[in-house]
């Protein structure tokens, strides 16, 4: 195995070979290259994959297996990206936003959201479009590689990528973006990382305050998890006035306490449920035995397709 530094892209367009936003991204890398960073880069066209849409069964959050995982390519793309050591996200402008072909991967990587499953990898997002929409794509792929944990290096774009193949931006966005192509090669020759940035910290907050909600909702309903700490008394004593108040049902309330089953068992696991922000997240050692890959992907969990999975997805 090479000890060279690994770069996946996850390319949005449709066009694969001939798409604008995969000749900017490869563009960037090549320059990355040129500053002395020995690399390998591979690129992930959604155009020769299958992913089908999200069916919002939920059943990933409730640790049962996805049920159209087995029909599509799913798995072979989360491998990739557990396995990159910077990821690039990079996505046309369609209609003011990304493709559907990258909306579909991300809403099947729910889960993700809320777990931080790349924490500590490097990042970048990619867009070109033929005048407009740049900015909202790069402010929703920025948000989305925050939520994975990883540590961007912002996003590069262009505009004047009319057609595919017809791309007259390609060498302006290219002159543009040398500098920051010597940042990414600098930046982990030396082995530092990215500032964490804003997006990172909102990220964490927001799903720190879900996490620990549900714990705390968990532990009101069905007691504490051994090793886990106690919910701050403040916090429980202002969800039972606010139960109260908002008059929810015993069912309700434990429907709510059933939530995200997947996603608290990794905080508990992970030993997070009292860290305070999210550069102590990065600094918290994986625990001896939580083997990532495992949890991430559907080794085991794919086998068990129940008559239960079968009728949610129906
Ligand atoms: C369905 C569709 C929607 C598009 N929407 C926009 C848009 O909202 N704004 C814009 O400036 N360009 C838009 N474009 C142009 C693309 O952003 C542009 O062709 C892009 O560079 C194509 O990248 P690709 O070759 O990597 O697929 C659209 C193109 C298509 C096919």
């Amino acid at each position: 195995m090479s000890n060279n530094f690994k770069i996946l892209t996850i390319l949005g367009s449709p066009h694969d070979r001939r798409s604008n936003t995969r000749a900017l991204v490869e563009d960037f890398v090549e320059d990355v290259a040129g500053s002395g960073l020995p690399l390998e880069h591979r690129v992930v066209s959604l155009a020769r994959k299958k992913v089908l849409p999200c069916k919002g069964c939920w059943n990933c959050t409730r640790n049962k297996p996805c049920p159209v995982s087995k029909r599509d390519d799913l798995e072979e793309i989360k491998a990739a990206m557990i396995e990159c050591d910077m990821l690039i996200i990079a996505s046309p402008v369609y209609t003011n936003q990304i493709t559907a072909q990258l909306k579909a991967l991300f809403d099947r990587l729910f889960t993700w959201c809320h777990i931080f499953p790349l924490l500590g990898k490097y990042s970048l997002s990619a867009c070109t479009t033929g005048n407009d929409g740049q900015d909202e794509v790069g402010r929703f792929l920025e948000k989305m590689l925050a939520t994975y944990g990883t540590y961007s290096f912002g996003t590069i774009d262009s505009v004047f990528g009319f057609t595919p193949g017809f791309f007259p931006g390609r060498e302006r966005a290219r002159t543009k973006n040398k500098s920051l192509a010597e940042r990414v090669a600098r930046t982990v020759l030396e082995g530092k990382k990215p500032p964490v940035n804003r997006m990172q910290r909102r990220m964490f907050r927001v799903m720190r305050r879900k996490m620990t909600g549900v714990h705390a909702i968990r532990c009101l309903r069905q007691g504490n998890v051994q090793g886990q700490p106690e919910p701050p008394w403040l916090r429980l004593k202002m969800m039972k006035f606010f139960i109260g108040k908002l008059k929810f049902t015993e069912a309700q309330l434990d429907t709510w306490a059933g939530f995200l089953d997947f996603e608290l068992e990794w905080w508990r696991s992970r030993g997070w449920l009292d860290v305070k922000s999210f550069e102590q997240l990065t600094r918290r050692p994986i625990p001896a035995g939580f083997d990532l890959e495992q949890r991430l992907l559907a080794h085991d969990r794919g086998e068990q397709a129940s008559e239960q999975v079968r009728d949610v997805a129906s």
